[in-house]
């Protein structure tokens, strides 16, 4: 990635999305640009507020946040997170730890898709979605150009080679929003997929989320014990792991430097129906084509992306007194 890079964003602002704002804002070649917010792991209005909270105790209150889609392309009613999804994130998404008790911007703006499109076309923007793709399915819809220029667009989400977290087949970004996935990947846009195969290769333990304590800034302490909270699930449901997956982190991570995976070049598609409804995997009308629009992370360098993740986002944390 080429210095000052421009980066925007598009979060359902959980736990593991408020650790890929902080690496963003701790990589000195990045710029942050904007937030859009999506449903997901919170309401899209839940994930605005947390946005807000967020860049305010990361001393960047003026990155616009921008309210997005708040149900999947097919749902009749606003998305509410499941049962489930409230116990990994917290109700509040951000694991409970009191991160609302302090004064924050509520500013959020409506996106509008057709102005996401324009500025997406022919920018330097790195576009990086870590909730469900239903914003960017949006934004192709105002238009027919193809958005030549664009560089990637990194998303978390999928599983190619193992299996998904929320059925056996599929992953919760794209379970979320199958058929917004599907439009994406099958629309002709570059797109890098940083899903379950690489993602639960990168592990967080209390150890860093001690030595951010130790930082003492309200950031750090409030960092460290909703990480804490996000590990302890981990420590429940998936206690061979040791730790928390750093799921929206290495897709950030990954966007602003693709030599932390390799990479498969494939065409995808998502399967829309049944038991596989939700599942990533390639498009057997395009098998042969010699053009592949996306790439597939399947392996990742994990220790240089942890110790790139722990100087970032320390550097972020430390960053206000
Ligand atoms: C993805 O689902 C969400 O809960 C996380 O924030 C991450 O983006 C992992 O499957
Ligand atoms: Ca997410």
């Amino acid at each position: 990635m080429s210095e000052g890079a421009k980066v925007l964003l598009d979060l359902d602002t959980g736990i593991d999305d408020a650790l890929a704002l902080a690496y963003v804002l701790g990589s000195p070649e990045a710029e942050l640009v904007g937030v859009v917010c999506s449903y997901g792991n919170v309401t899209v209005e839940t994930a605005a507020r947390n946005t807000h909270v967020l860049l305010d105790l990361l001393g960047h209150p003026d990155i616009p946040v921008y309210l997005g889609a708040d149900r999947p392309l097919c749902a009749s009613s606003p998305f509410e997170p499941p049962a489930g999804v409230v116990r990994i994130h917290g109700a509040d998404g951000l694991g409970n730890v009191g991160s609302l008790d302090r004064p924050y911007n509520t500013s959020a703006r409506e996106a509008d898709f057709a102005r996401l499109a324009e500025v997406l076309y022919g920018s330097q923007l790195y576009y990086v979605p870590t909730g469900p793709l239903t914003n960017l399915a949006l934004a192709l819809r105002t238009t027919s150009r193809p958005m030549a220029g664009l560089p990637r667009v990194t998303f978390m989400g999928g599983a190619l080679t193992v299996p998904g977290n929320v059925t056996p087949c599929s992953e919760a970004n794209i379970h979320n929003d199958p058929e917004a996935a599907d439009v994406v990947l099958r629309s002709g846009l570059k797109t890098r997929m940083v899903g379950l195969d690489v993602t639960h290769q990168v592990v967080l333990t209390r150890e860093e989320t001690a030595a951010w304590r130790e930082l003492g800034t309200p950031a750090a302490r409030l960092f460290a014990d909703m990480t804490d909270h996000y590990i302890g699930i981990y420590e429940k449901n998936n206690p061979h792991m040791g730790g928390c997956a750093l799921h929206d982190p290495l897709a950030v991570a990954a966007a602003l430097d693709p030599t932390l995976v390799t990479r498969l070049p494939a065409n995808l598609q998502v399967d829309l129906e049944g038991s596989a409804r939700g599942r990533t995997i390639c498009d057997p009308d395009r098998l042969r084509d010699a053009e592949k629009d996306c790439e597939v992370a399947l392996t990742v360098d994990a220790p240089r992306f942890l110790e790139e993740f722990r100087a970032r986002v320390r550097r972020a944390l430390g960053a206000r007194a």
